[in-house]
């Protein structure tokens, strides 16, 4: 199959495009810059574009038969006006450019993109949250619905669109895990704000098991939860954590007003939760290789 994909050379596509590549699809990517992409990607086939704007990248979108929309500026940031924008607009723009592409031809027959918990919102309370609870009212919600809305558009043109709601995905070579480490192996780690928030997290390698699941199963669409099915609360993570280090956590959890204080409202990410469950995996059937975060980090710490 020949699959068109956004945002590859991120944490997430690299490892993604590498395995697709590996199991013998043919996969092509569009970047922002070809340099980074040669070194990054070196296994997919490359056109330079920037998804945000229209171009001959979208000719070559058309030519597919499925794509994987990551694309996306981070959200480990300050939320300023011009991040916001920043954040939300990259999503939009590549999403929509991206789906203009693909119905040129009509080849296209499935489209994987990318969405986050966040579209919950912040959660307080214990309530699972499967793929039909309602969004929250703050910013990521917002990004998220708008984000989602316009992967949707491709259903105009017959294509099967999953809008895929990522939880905090654990791997090697980036992401949050990357982040914490350095803390945690200097005891230097510890919780965030209560610790009693939920953090609903997916390793990797199941998150490229859902997306050959996805891409190979007709029946299912739409939002998809794509998290373990054992989510954690902050404390608990950073306990598994250190004992996965062998590192005791000797320091007193961060308190919320600090983390506020130096991060404005992108903390509330980090001191707020949800505690979200992947019903529509569960139900077809799917298989987690790492279901709970002791086999998780074990299997990319150990
Ligand atoms: N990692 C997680 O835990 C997690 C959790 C929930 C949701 N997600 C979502 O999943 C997607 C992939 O995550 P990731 O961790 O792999 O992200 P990442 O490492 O930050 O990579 C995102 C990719 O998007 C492209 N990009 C960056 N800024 C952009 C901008 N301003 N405009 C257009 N494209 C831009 C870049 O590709 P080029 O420079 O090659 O163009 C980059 O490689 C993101 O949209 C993210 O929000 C991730």
């Amino acid at each position: 199959m020949k699959i068109f994909v956004t945002g590859a050379t991120g944490f997430v596509g690299r490892y993604i495009t590498r395995e697709l590549s590996q199991a013998g699809e043919e996969v092509l990517i569009v970047s922002r810059s070809l340099r980074k992409a040669k070194e990054s990607v070196p296994w997919a086939q490359i056109v330079e574009g920037d998804p945000r704007k229209p171009g001959k990248w979208q000719d070559e979108a058309a030519k597919c038969e499925a794509a994987i929309n990551l694309a996306g500026s981070s959200i480990f940031s300050v939320w300023t006006k011009a991040a916001r924008e920043e954040i939300l607009q990259s999503r939009i723009l590549s999403t929509r450019n991206l789906v203009d592409g693909l119905n040129r031809e009509g080849n296209c027959k499935t489209l994987l993109s990318a969405s986050a918990i966040g579209y919950y919102g912040s959660r307080l309370d214990d309530e699972e949250l499967s793929e039909d609870a309602r969004p929250g009212a703050e910013f990521m919600s917002e990004v998220c619905v708008k984000w989602e809305a316009e992967a949707k558009r491709g259903e105009q043109a017959g294509m099967r669109v999953s809008q895929c709601r990522f939880g905090i995905v654990l791997g090697k070579d980036g992401g949050a895990l990357e982040t914490m480490l350095p803390a945690f192996r200097r005891m230097l780690g510890s919780s965030l704000g209560s610790g009693r928030q939920w953090m609903s997290w997916i390793h990797l390698r199941d998150l490229f098991s859902i997306f050959t699941f996805l891409l190979n199963n007709d029946s299912i669409s739409g939002p998809i939860n794509c998290v373990s099915p054992n989510p954690a609360r902050n404390r608990e993570f950073a306990e598994a954590l250190s004992k996965a280090l062998g590192r005791p956590i000797v320091l007193p959890g961060v308190p919320a007003f600090v983390l506020r204080t130096l991060l404005g409202e992108f903390s509330n990410v980090l001191v707020m939760g949800q505690r979200v469950v992947p019903t529509k995996l569960s139900q077809n059937g799917f298989s987690f290789q790492f279901p709970t975060l002791a086999t998780a980090l074990a299997d990319l710490i150990g």
